[in-house]
Formats: structure tokens, sequence, C-alpha cells
């Protein structure tokens, strides 16, 4: 339970609507002519990141008014909670710390007075090692074949994690072999992985925090089959799957050794989980010196997000901006542009971080909230594809898009002059979003007149734009660290639990209940609605056709 008094009857709220209504149709084009050194000083430079914040509908008033609100919701006590391990998962009666997951060994964070960075260490440690053993061959198959691919098995934080960081740090990763990812329930997704593996070189990693969770558990028995059904002898699982798990009696019963199962807790959520064991099959590819940069990235985010004054910090900076188009503009979605091909999976990671955290409509006393926006719609993809697909609607359709550019100055691959070409664009579109084409200019072009209102770009679309020298393992853990945070600003200012996910349950159980349904040999007596019925009966009549 928290004592938040209702977010809009806040004087600090009220003072926000009221801004808003003043300010809502200044133009950036407004913004900019009003202070021509703008650009520089809506800029925060900290970590290796620097965050361009002036393209927003926004003046230093309108920032004042957002940072007493996350004065008045008290974040900064609430980030201490978090960061201490006070249970702020109030429905689960957990604390969260993916904090601890990077802390320093020296650092003492308890939880029911026990101090838990020690055990974070030593999976750590054993993490080490045994990746260290996989990439040197040193660890073989059962037939005593080196293994030469990791399929990481889990669904949702256990994939989307692992997936992302190890698309966004291939260019690291060890030259013998290669990770793949299955999560999909969809066979397809399981056989198309496997198809040009052999076995005898195949690890598995079962990365389950409940390892109760259907997808992932079919995966891994289909996956065992297939490892059986080649090699014969029951012996051969303990060569060719590890798990990552808080639970060791599923894990066991599995048929997995307990001396193979790496742990993690249940304070750390699935969605902010790759930097505990749940990263295996990363720091297999990447080996552990290149994970433990990472860690300090997002160790250094974690202690900028705490120090730092409220003005100077990238997630709270970024939090609040969202909060702005979010409950006052109406902003319904927000997207992530990366102008790197390696964080082609950052959005749809950034989707479940985010739209999983923050998508609630209960506050943390219960109540049903009904006066204010809680999170938004994630989506994006890289640039430039994106370019060339919805960046039309971005800039001239009817809906406000806010949106983070993300970009580097270098390239992890130089070639000829497309990362100059690469980072063109991701100063014209920032540019070209804020502040359009007028009537005027579009005019003195010599356009036919009928073409004239289809070619004005009203411009004054907001983005922020994040820019760095590289993508390196300890960017990333950065970057991923800001969002993390981010997210939890937003939540504490919207006063949700931002760690339970109760809503995905339902579908769960439903699923369960029909899987008899389309076993069943006989026609069954289905007692859903007509829909559902319906759709079922349609189902069983053409599987068996
Ligand atoms: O989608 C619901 C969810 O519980 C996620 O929060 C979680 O990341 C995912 O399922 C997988 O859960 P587990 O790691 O327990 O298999």
């Amino acid at each position: 339970m928290t004592d938040q008094k209702p977010l809009t009857q806040r004087d600090e709220w009220k003072a926000l609507q009221k801004h808003y209504e003043e300010t809502r149709n200044v133009h950036l084009r407004d913004y900019f002519a009003a202070d021509p050194r703008r650009g520089e000083k809506m800029a925060v430079e900290a970590c290796d990141l620097y965050l361009d914040y002036s393209k927003n509908r926004m003046s230093e008033a309108t920032l004042k008014l957002l940072i007493k609100l996350a004065e008045a919701v008290n974040l900064r006590q609430q980030t201490e909670d978090m960061f201490t391990g006070k249970k702020i998962n109030i429905t689960e009666g957990r604390a969260v710390l993916h904090t601890a997951l990077r802390a320093p060994g020296s650092e003492r964070i308890e939880v029911d007075g026990v101090n838990v960075v020690p055990e974070v260490h030593r999976v750590l440690e054993k993490m080490r090692t045994f990746s260290s053993r996989v990439r040197s061959g040193e660890w073989k198959g059962f037939t005593g074949k080196r293994i030469t691919n990791v399929i990481n098995v889990g669904i949702g934080g256990s994939d989307l994690g692992p997936a992302m960081a190890y698309e966004a740090l291939k260019s690291y990763r060890h030259k013998h072999i290669h990770c793949r990812f299955v999560s999909n329930i969809d066979a397809t997704d399981f056989v198309e992985a496997v198809s040009d593996c052999n076995p005898e070189e195949t690890l598995f990693v079962i990365c389950s925090k409940t390892f109760t969770t259907l997808e992932t558990l079919t995966n891994a028995h289909s996956a065992r089959r297939w490892l059986l059904d080649a090699v014969g002898d029951k012996a051969a699982v303990r060569r060719h799957f590890v798990a990552v798990s808080t639970n060791d009696r599923e894990v066991e019963k599995f048929g997995i050794d307990r001396d193979n199962m790496f742990e993690f807790w249940d304070w750390v959520g699935g969605r902010y989980s790759y930097d505990s064991a749940i990263g295996l099959a990363l720091m297999i590819a990447v080996g552990a010196d290149r994970f433990d940069e990472m860690l300090a990235g997002f160790r250094s985010m974690d202690e900028h997000f705490r120090t730092a004054p409220f003005e100077q910090n990238i997630p709270v900076l970024l939090a609040l901006i969202g909060i702005w188009y979010n409950n006052f503009y109406g902003a319904q979605t927000h997207a992530v542009l990366p102008y790197n091909e390696y964080l082609a999976l950052l959005p749809a990671y950034l989707q479940q971080l985010d739209m999983e955290s923050n998508g609630k409509s209960v506050d943390r006393n219960g109540n049903r909230i009904g006066a204010y926006q809680t999170g938004p719609i994630i989506w994006g993809q890289p640039g430039t594809n994106g370019q060339h697909a919805f960046y039309q609607l971005i800039h001239q359709g009817t809906k406000l898009i806010p949106c983070d550019f993300i970009g580097f100055a270098q390239s992890n691959n130089p070639l000829g002059n497309h990362h100059n070409l690469l980072m063109s664009n991701f100063f014209a579109q920032t540019e070209a979003l804020a502040f359009g084409k007028t009537r005027e200019e579009v005019e003195s072009e010599g356009v036919p007149d009928f073409q004239v209102p289809h070619r004005v770009m009203d411009g004054n679309h907001p983005s922020n734009s994040l820019l760095a020298v590289k993508l390196t393992p300890r960017l990333l853990g950065e970057l991923v660290a800001l969002y993390e945070h981010k997210v939890f600003v937003q939540g504490a200012v919207w006063n949700v639990n931002s760690f339970d996910q109760w809503g995905v349950e339902l579908g769960k159980v439903l699923a369960r209940r029909i899987v008899p349904e389309l076993d069943a040999k006989e026609t069954p007596q289905l007692a859903h609605d007509s829909s559902t019925n319906a759709l079922i009966s349609k189902y069983r009549r053409w599987c068996r056709d």
C-alpha cells in the first residue's frame, strides 16, 4: 500500500494541466527561434550517452513542473526503496532487485536479513567457469564432440532479453559457436532452429524463472526427444542440457542435473533478468569479460539514476517527457527507432519491459485508475527501414507519436560511406519531424498548386535523440538500465506496481482448459461462448481433414 494522493488531485498535476492548456499550440519552430542555444541547453551527457531532448514540445518551465511532480510522489525515496530491497512488488510480496545483479561484491543488499550480493557473485562465477569451458571446447557433448550450437529455450523475459542482447553484441561473439533462440510453442520455431544442427554438438539452455511455462517446457521436452532420437542414451541429457531457473525441484524433475542448474531469485522480474543467469547463452557467445563489461555499463547507469539531480538524470528525463505526452497530449504510443541493425530486437525487448510493467489499470492501493493514462504502446524498428515503412504516418498522419532515436558515432562494421549515410538519415528525420516544411517553402519550390497541401509538413513532431560513440557491451548495459529505470519512474508516478503481470495469467489458464477439447477423439461438449465454440469446432473439423 502507498499513501500517494490521487495523482490528478495533486497541485503539481493541476499545474501541469494548466501549463499544457497554455502552451499546447507552441510550435517547435517557435521554441527554437526564441532561444538559439536551445539545442545545447536541453541536452545531457552522462555515462557514455548524450541525450538531446530539445526537440520536444516543452520549455524549461515544463521541465520544472514535471520535476515537481516527481518530487511530489517522492521519487527519490521510491528509488531508494527499490535499490535497498524493500518489498515494492506489493502484490507478490517481493523485493525488486535487478540492480543487485550488477552490484559490486563489496555492496550489501539485504532481503529478509540476508545479503544477496555474495549469491549473485557465486552464480556469476559459476557462469564464467561453465561458459569458458564451452567456449574452449573443454565441455564436450555426450559423444565427445565440441559444442557449436547453443539453443536458448525460453519465452518472454527468458527469451527477449538474451535474444536482443545476443543480436546487439553479435560482432563480439565466438566465431565457432552459434546461438539460437526458441520461444514460440509453434513447433516451427523449434524445428527451424535445429534444422541444420547436429544434436551431438548442440547445447540447450532451458531458461524459465518458474520452470512451469507451457511453451518453454513443451519446447524443452521436444528438444530432449530430438537429442535422444539421435544419441539413444538418456545419460546424454546431462551433457546437452543446462537450466536457468528459480525452481530447482522442477528442474530436477525434468532430468537436468543440479550441478547444471544456474539459479536466480524471485526478486528478479523475468523482464528484468537478462543480466542474471538468464544471460548464460549470451555469456557463452561473447565471453565472461564482455559480459562483465556489460554489467559495468548497467552499474554505471544505476549509479547515475540513483544520484544525479533530476534535471540531469537521463532515465528521469525520458520518463517525465513520456508522461508529458502520454498524460497531457494524449499520445497513445511511443516509437523506439535505433539506427543500428544490431539493435533490431530492442523495440521488441522494450515492448515487454515497458508494456508488461506499466500496462496496469489498478493502482498500488487497489483502486481502479480512471482519471489518467498509464503505460503507452511501445513499438518501432531500426532506421532506415522504418523510414520506408511507417514514418509517413509519424510525419503526416493524425496521431502524435513521440520517438526515441538511438544512434552511434562509429559503426561496428565500417564500410565505405554507409555510416555517414545512415546517420545523416537519423539527423534528417529528427529535423524534418520537428520543423517540417511550411506552405511558403513548398510554394517557393514551384510545385503545382494541387500538390501544395499534400507536400506541406506541419512538423512539431517530438523526438529524443540518444547518441553514443559505439555500440559496445558496456553501452548496451547502460542503454538497457536506462530504459529499466525510465519504466520504473513512470510506474512510480502513475502509482502502479510495475513488477507483477497478472493480466497474462487468464489466457494461460484458459488455454490449458481448451487443450483437452482439441485433443479429444470424441466430439467434446463445448461450453464456451458461441464464437469460441464455433472456432474450436471448425478447427477440429479442419485439422482432421
Ligand atoms: O508472459 C508472462 C511471463 O510470466 C513473463 O513475465 C515472463 O518473462 C515469461 O512469462 C516467462 O516466464 P518463465 O521465465 O517463468 O518461464
